[in-house]
C-alpha cells in the first residue's frame, strides 16, 4: 500500500525554512517564514503569556478533555476580540481549532459540506496553503485579481471586475488585514464596496485573520471584517493567535461562523462534529492562555502594550528599509514598502533575482519575492538594501 505513494509537492515556505537551517553561512538572513523576531533575532514569549502560564500552572487542576468545540470562554473571548460589537452572540457559532490553519481547513470542509457546488474565490496571490488545502479537499476554486505588480498596491478595479462574476452561494476568501504575501490591503471604503457586492450577489465572505494587531492596530485591523459582519447574514472567520500572542507552536485559533439565529445550533453542532472527525478535541493550552490574558484587565493591557511595541517596531523597519532602498537605488520605487502593512511585502523581484539574493548574499525570501519585515533589524536593513540593488531588482 504505502509503496504506491507519490512524493507530495513541498510547501515552499516550509522548504525554505529547511534550506535556511542547512546554510552554514554565519551572516545569512532569514526573511522567509512569517515568524516575528525582535532586534536580537529572537521570537520572544510575550510577557503576558509567561504570566498566564504561571497562573495556569498554579490553578489548573485537571487535564481531562474539554468540549469538542473547545473551552466556551475561549470561543467567547475570541469572538469579542475579532468581532467587537459587530455581531450578537445569537448569530455566532464557533469552535477552537489547531491554529489559524486548522480554522481554514475546518472552514473549507464546512463549505464543502454545506454547499458542494460553491466556488471559493481566492485572491491572486494568496497564502499558498489556502490553495493547497482547497485542492486537497477538492473544493472548486477560482482566483480573483488582487495585486498590481507595477504599483505593488491593490488593483481594486480588477478585483471588483472579477468578483462581479461570483454566483449566489459562492465564497470569497479575503485576508482580514496584513495581506499575505503582498502586504497590500483594502481601505475601509473598499471594504464597504466589497460588502455591497456581497449583498448584491449573495456571495458569502470568508475572512482569514492571522495578523490582527500587526497592521494598523487591534481594532483597526478588524474594521473591514466587522463592517461585513454587521451587514451580511452569513460569514466565516478563521482567526489565529499564533502571531499576535506569539504562541505559534501551541496551535491556537478559532473558526467563527456567523449565521441567522434559527440555524445557529445546527451550525454549532456541525462545527463540533467536524472537529470530532478530524482531530476530536482541539488543543487547549494556548487557548487557555489567551482566555486568561483577555479576561484579566492588567494582563490584557500588558499584552496590548507589547503587541503595539511589535507593530510599531515593524512599521519603523518598513520606513528604514524604504529609506535605505531609496538611498541605494537612487529612486523612490520602493516607497510602497512603507505603505504596506503587517509582516510581509512583495518586492516584485523575479525568481532568478530571489535565487541570487540567496546564493550570493545569503538572504532568504520566499520565491515570489515575499519578504518578512520582522526578520530584519537596524543592522541588516542596509545589507538587504545593497543586495537588492546589486541583484538588479
Ligand atoms: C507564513 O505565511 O509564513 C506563515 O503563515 C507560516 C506558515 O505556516 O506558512
Amino acid at each position: 500500500m504505502l509503496g504506491s505513494l507519490k512524493p507530495q509537492p513541498a510547501d515552499k515556505i516550509l522548504a525554505l525554512m529547511g534550506e535556511f537551517r542547512a546554510d552554514p553561512r554565519k551572516d545569512k538572513i532569514d526573511l522567509g517564514v512569517g515568524v516575528y523576531r525582535n532586534a536580537e533575532g529572537v521570537t520572544p514569549i510575550m510577557r503576558a503569556v509567561k504570566a498566564a502560564e504561571k497562573l495556569l500552572w498554579e490553578s489548573e487542576t485537571t487535564k481531562t478533555y474539554t468540549g469538542l468545540a473547545g473551552d466556551p470562554a475561549f470561543n467567547a473571548a475570541m469572538a469579542d476580540l475579532v468581532l467587537g460589537e459587530a455581531a450578537g452572540a445569537e448569530r455566532i457559532a464557533s469552535v477552537a481549532t489547531p491554529g489559524g490553519t486548522g480554522a481554514c481547513r475546518q472552514a473549507f470542509e464546512l463549505i464543502r459540506m454545506a454547499a458542494p457546488a460553491a466556488t471559493v474565490w481566492v485572491s491572486d496571490p494568496t497564502w499558498p496553503n489556502h490553495l493547497s488545502m482547497l485542492r486537497h479537499l477538492g473544493v472548486p476554486m477560482r482566483p480573483y485579481r488582487y495585486f498590481d505588480a507595477d504599483s505593488r498596491a491593490v488593483d481594486f478595479a480588477a478585483m471588483m471586475a472579477d468578483l462581479a462574476q461570483v454566483r449566489a452561494g459562492d465564497v470569497v476568501l479575503l485576508h482580514g488585514c496584513c495581506h499575505n504575501p503582498t502586504g497590500a490591503n483594502l481601505t475601509l471604503p473598499e471594504w464597504q464596496a466589497v460588502a455591497e457586492l456581497m449583498e448584491r450577489t449573495g456571495a458569502i465572505p470568508m475572512i482569514d485573520i492571522a495578523y490582527q494587531g500587526f497592521g494598523d492596530g487591534l481594532e483597526e485591523d478588524a474594521a473591514g471584517l466587522r463592517l461585513l459582519a454587521a451587514r451580511l447574514p452569513e460569514m466565516l472567520i478563521a482567526a489565529s493567535c499564533s502571531k499576535n500572542f506569539g504562541i505559534y507552536r501551541e496551535r491556537t485559533g478559532a473558526l467563527i461562523a456567523l449565521c441567522d439565529p434559527a440555524p445557529r445550533e445546527v451550525v454549532q453542532g456541525t462545527l463540533a462534529h467536524l472537529n470530532r472527525q478530524n482531530f476530536s478535541f482541539p488543543p487547549d493550552h494556548g487557548a487557555r492562555l489567551v482566555t486568561i490574558i483577555l479576561g484579566d484587565p492588567a494582563l490584557r493591557a500588558d499584552w496590548q502594550a507589547e503587541l503595539e511595541e511589535v507593530r510599531l517596531g515593524m512599521l519603523a523597519l518598513r520606513r528604514q528599509l524604504a529609506e535605505a532602498l531609496q538611498e541605494a537605488a537612487g529612486s523612490d520605487r520602493f516607497g510602497f514598502i512603507a505603505q504596506h502593512r503587517g509582516m510581509f511585502s512583495r518586492l516584485g523581484a523575479t525568481p532568478e533575482q530571489v535565487e541570487r539574493l540567496k546564493r550570493e548574499h545569503g538572504i532568504y525570501l520566499v520565491g515570489d519575492s515575499r519578504l518578512n519585515i520582522a526578520g530584519l533589524n537596524a543592522r541588516t536593513v542596509p545589507i538587504l538594501a545593497r543586495a537588492v540593488v546589486a541583484v538588479g531588482i
